[in-house]
């Protein structure tokens, strides 16, 4: 049976879009605190592994003009370069401006986001070495799930170390995930190895719930623990290069303790053996 839509229906409703706007296409809530989301990717943008772009919603209106501003925060790009779409991984701020609202974003809605990709968490900004570390707490582990799937990760260091510290166990899940299907990619599994092998290593902490492996990276790192679980040297700057991710204190902490095994902060105009970058936090 034939539908007849009334004729109003039927025409095009011009509805106006968001500057720079991309669509959301899925959406994932690991815990109450953290969720990540895909959307479109503009045609034009190209990045590097590790860098953020400014996305956003449209701010509330002016009380007295009733304009609207835009609201945008730095985040992340979690996807790799090679992906035909983006992924951000982020915090929900109950009373924080954009994570209060972007948290109820759907599948179909609007993002803006602005197609110009910065930062300094690049392989451009490192020497060559032969083993790159990943130090990540709470979203932090954004940049790292682009980095952790770009070949050319694998390609410049013999050995790849992700060490993530959270407050739960459940604030692990995207983390833990990501690496699974990292092991399970036809093309990244041949680039990583197997068993003894196996270029990848994946070194997840908590705080404040019990789990396999409980304390602040930097703390297991200081005793030995962290370097005996894995079986390797610790850092030297003959060898190690790190990249660094996540809130303020955590940054301040391992930068020194970086600075103390010798390394020196690099930058994309000069390369040296470590990156830092602050997690965004609404
Ligand atoms: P802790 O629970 O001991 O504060 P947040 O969710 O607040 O951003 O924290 C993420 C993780 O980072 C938590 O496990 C937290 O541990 C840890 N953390 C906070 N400050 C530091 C620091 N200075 N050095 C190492 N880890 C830290």
């Amino acid at each position: 049976m034939t539908e007849i839509r009334p004729v109003t229906e039927a025409k095009a409703v011009k509805v106006p879009h968001l500057p720079d706007a991309q669509t959301v296409t899925e959406v994932k809530h690991w815990t109450d605190r953290l969720f990540s989301f895909r959307c479109t990717r503009p045609a034009s943008l190209r990045f590097r592994s590790g860098e953020f772009v400014m996305i956003g919603l449209m701010g509330d209106p002016d009380p007295n003009t009733g304009k609207q501003k835009p609201l945008l925060r730095a985040y992340s790009i979690a996807s790799p370069s090679w992906d035909e779409e983006l992924e951000f991984y982020s915090i929900k701020v109950q009373d924080g401006p954009l994570t209060s609202r972007l948290q109820h974003i759907q599948v179909g809605d609007e993002i803006i986001l602005r197609p110009k990709p910065v930062g300094t968490l690049v392989h451009d900004a490192l020497l060559p070495g032969k083993r790159i570390w990943f130090f990540a707490t709470g979203t932090g582990f954004a940049p790292f799930a682009s980095l952790l799937r770009d070949p050319q990760t694998y390609a410049d260091y013999d050995e790849v170390i992700i060490t993530h510290t959270c407050r739960e166990v459940g604030e692990l899940t995207y983390g833990k995930e990501l690496i699974d299907s990292i092991r399970q990619d036809e093309l990244l599994a041949e680039l990583i190895g197997e068993g003894f092998h196996e270029k990848l290593r994946y070194y997840p902490t908590t705080t404040r719930e019990q789990s396999p492996k409980m304390g602040r990276i930097t703390d297991l790192m200081r005793d030995g623990t962290a370097f005996r679980d894995l079986g390797v040297e610790p850092i030297h700057r003959e060898t190690d290069r790190a990249m660094v991710c996540g809130n303020l204190a955590f940054n301040l902490e391992i930068k020194q303790m970086l600075e103390d095994y010798g390394l020196r902060e690099g930058a994309n105009s000069q390369p040296a053996e470590y990156v830092v970058e602050k997690a965004f936090l609404d």
